[in-house]
């Protein structure tokens, strides 16, 4: 089932397309390693063993932003395979650039809606599914556009692996209250809120949720074998 824009699951685009400029050195490097190091929205059926040439845990970061988590998480963890995913130009570019120079060959990217890609994958691949401060959406006719519904958490749950994790994180007090009765009301997800962990690398919207005083809160949920 499509939207009317052709977007697969008939619901609004979790995200809006922010234009911003990028210096001449960052689109250079966005069109020469984009090619490279990511993997196109569309296209025939793939697995993550094709992409990472090799057999092991594989996590799906959705909304990535400029990718210092993404980066973080991929050095920190060298036997885990990562996806990261965000629309946002600027941000992919840098991600690119790092992952570049990082030399890491267990990071993959995707400059655009990561819902949409994951159809090239079969169902389940992810041993965790990351959404690090989701946008917020704050006025009540936006609601809709939140990552975190019913809709689609009924929609990534099936791309878990049985004893995976969906992990999230957010400084918006009624998404942890959505989070948690979305994801409660899924009958193969168990979980909560859980006490932040070490392995969550700070992230640009945390940073400046912090700076202006607002709480972070970590939720995580096994998917039931
Ligand atoms: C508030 S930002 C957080 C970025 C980063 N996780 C952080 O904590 O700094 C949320 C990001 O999610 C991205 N996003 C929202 N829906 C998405 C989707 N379906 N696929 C890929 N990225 C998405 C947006 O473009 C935006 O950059």
């Amino acid at each position: 089932m499509c939207a009317p824009d052709g977007h697969p699951m008939a619901v609004a685009r979790t995200f809006k397309p922010r234009r911003r400029r990028m210096s001449q050195t960052r689109s250079a490097a966005f069109a020469e390693l984009l090619p490279v190091f990511g993997l196109d929205v569309e296209g025939p059926p793939t697995s993550a063993e094709e992409i990472f040439e090799r057999s092991a845990p594989v996590a799906l970061e959705i909304g990535c932003g400029a990718g210092e988590a993404a980066i973080a998480s991929a050095l920190a963890e060298p036997d885990v395979d990562l996806i990261a995913a965000d629309v946002h130009t600027p941000g992919i570019a840098r991600l690119l650039v790092d992952l570049h120079s990082n030399e890491l060959t267990n990071l993959r990217v995707i400059h655009g809606d990561a819902l949409e890609f994951i159809n090239r994958l079969p169902t389940p691949t992810f041993t965790e599914i990351r959404i690090w401060f989701p946008d917020p959406w704050p006025k009540p006719r936006q609601r809709q556009r939140r990552l975190v519904t019913e809709l689609i958490i009924g929609r990534l749950v099936p791309w878990i692996v049985g004893g995976g994790r969906l992990r999230m994180a957010t400084d918006i007090d009624d998404y942890v209250e959505q989070m948690l009765a979305v994801c409660l009301a899924h009958p193969e997800l168990d979980g909560g809120i859980v006490v932040r962990p070490s392995d969550r690398p700070v992230t640009r919207f945390e940073r400046k949720a912090v700076e202006a005083g607002r709480v972070v809160t970590d939720l995580a949920f096994v998917r039931l074998l």
